[in-house]
């Protein structure tokens, strides 16, 4: 048994998974959520170790508005009964409070992890389920190992060196108590001018709640391009 998941724990995380992307930046082609890596639908690999979490309650899937009338058969079969499938909006930040907002009042713990990350180990989940059950949001992050640089106004030159000491990439999942995620995204509704934010952790910060780093592994990619394809066959072979 996880030690984070300890005997008797109830089933009270809810998953929000968005799908509801165009994938613009993978290519022309279907989305790339549904795109076979190693066989098996990218969507299908991101959710298949939440549904098997003890303490996962629910998971909603957010999808396109043509894909959520008639989802894909094999969604039902990896999650059974605790599936729900809502529609996504234009940006990742309203998919994410449409699925939120679809979850039961059981949920007292939201994960929030990208249809985009589907090699995600049970011990991050772990880690983070673990966190925002303590009442800490909670986010996978990789400190940065690359030197950094910022462009100038052409975009060609080098500006500045950027210091990459402290810095971390974001990655999901990212948990929240439920109050912590919902006080986000209602500071995000009553500030209208925020532009669009491109993780959970930025609005649970707005709103004045501090959040956690869990260390990550580097598996953990994001399949943005066509490259990451590449990757991700790799790592689907291994
Ligand atoms: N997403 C979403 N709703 C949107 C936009 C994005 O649910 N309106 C989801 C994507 O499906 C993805 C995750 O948010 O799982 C992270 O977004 P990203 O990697 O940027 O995917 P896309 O927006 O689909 O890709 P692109 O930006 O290249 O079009
Ligand atoms: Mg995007």
């Amino acid at each position: 048994m996880s030690p984070t998941s300890p005997a008797g724990s109830p089933p009270d995380v809810g998953v929000v998974v968005p799908a509801a992307g165009r994938g613009e930046r993978a290519g022309a082609g279907e989305p790339k959520q549904f795109r076979a890596i190693g066989g098996v639908p990218m969507l299908l690999r991101s959710i298949r170790p939440f549904a098997s979490h003890p303490r996962v309650a629910e998971i909603v899937v957010v999808l396109p508005a043509l894909w959520a009338r008639k989802p894909p058969a094999w969604l039902a079969g990896v999650a059974g009964g605790r599936l729900r499938v809502v529609s996504g909006g234009d940006s990742r930040t309203v998919s994410v409070l449409n699925g939120v907002a679809a979850l039961s009042p059981a949920c007292r713990v939201v994960l929030v992890h990208d249809a985009a990350r589907p090699f995600v180990s049970v011990e991050t989940i772990d880690a983070v389920i673990h966190a925002a059950s303590d009442g800490h949001g909670a986010i996978a992050a990789i400190p940065v190992s690359d030197t950094l640089k910022r462009a100038d106004a052409t975009g060609q030159l080098v500006a500045e060196t950027v210091d990459r000491a402290g810095v971390w990439r974001a990655q999901t999942p990212q948990g929240f108590p439920r109050s912590q995620i919902e006080a986000g995204y209602q500071h995000w509704r009553d500030h209208g001018a925020v532009p669009d934010v491109t993780d959970d952790a930025a609005l649970v910060e707005a709103a004045g709640f501090p959040v956690r780093l869990v260390p990550d592994r580097a598996t953990n990619i994001k399949v943005t391009t066509a490259d990451d394809f590449v990757i991700a066959e790799a790592l689907a072979g291994q």
